[in-house]
């Protein structure tokens, strides 16, 4: 079954609490939060996607996917922990080397979280290989990290095929999630691809009628 999880990047703040009510009542699988730190991508959301976070927390009891896009990754994993999100990811690329990788992995999961780890479209999906079996979700970027509404950067549907074919070959039930761009035209794809889990923003919070687009994407 696939799931969509709806990215709140572009809700406005003085529609939150009902767009908030809606995207539940329309049964997104998860409110998708991408928390930006001006640093690892230009623009900052923290602030406002914590807010957020807490307006959801007292509103639904919709599960919550954190989408770290930030280079201090510890401190975003304690502010997110309390909230206890049934995600958090963190970019390999904001890692220095596979220990501390391996030091995000124990702590969100000590926390009873479960772990994705998200790639940009340049990097190779061989390197996170051996991070695989220790994670719950690998989130392939098909658009550069940073900003919502931007167009679904096709060659990233190669690397969710080849990704897949990795993780059935070595037996690995790691779910795969894609980021970016997806809408009615190209969430076809994404699924046809191997996806899991579909992250859509623009096209469900700009559509007039939520339950019938995050039918639409999830195609039944
Ligand atoms: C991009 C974010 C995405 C994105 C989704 O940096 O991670 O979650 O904003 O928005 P759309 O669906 O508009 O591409
Ligand atoms: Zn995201």
């Amino acid at each position: 079954m696939i799931e969509v999880s709806t990215s709140i990047l572009s809700v406005k703040e003085e529609d939150s609490t009902k767009t908030f009510y809606n995207l539940e009542t329309a049964k997104t699988d998860y409110f998708h939060i991408d928390v930006m730190d001006g640093k690892f991508v230009e623009n900052n959301t923290s602030n406002m996607m914590y807010k957020y976070t807490e307006k959801i927390k007292q509103i639904s009891n919709t599960p919550l996917d954190i989408h770290l896009m930030v280079n201090d990754i510890n401190k975003y994993i304690e502010e997110y922990i309390p909230v206890y999100p049934s995600y958090i990811t963190f970019h390999l690329e904001a890692c220095k080397n596979k220990e501390e990788v391996f030091k995000y992995i124990e702590k969100i999961k000590q926390n009873g979280i479960k772990v994705g780890i998200a790639i940009k479209p340049e990097t190779k999906i061989e390197d996170m290989y051996k991070f695989l079996p220790y994670i719950h979700l690998v989130l392939i970027m098909t658009v550069e990290p940073g900003k919502g509404g931007q167009k679904l950067i096709p060659y990233t549907l190669e690397k969710i095929n080849d990704i897949k074919k990795y993780l059935m070959d070595n037996n690995l039930d790691t779910y795969i999630e894609a980021d970016g761009g997806i809408n009615l035209e190209t969430s076809k794809d994404v699924i046809n691809a191997g996806a899991d889990i579909l992250v859509a923003g623009s096209a469900i919070i700009n559509s007039n009628n939520y339950e019938e687009i995050i039918k639409k994407i999830r195609r039944i």
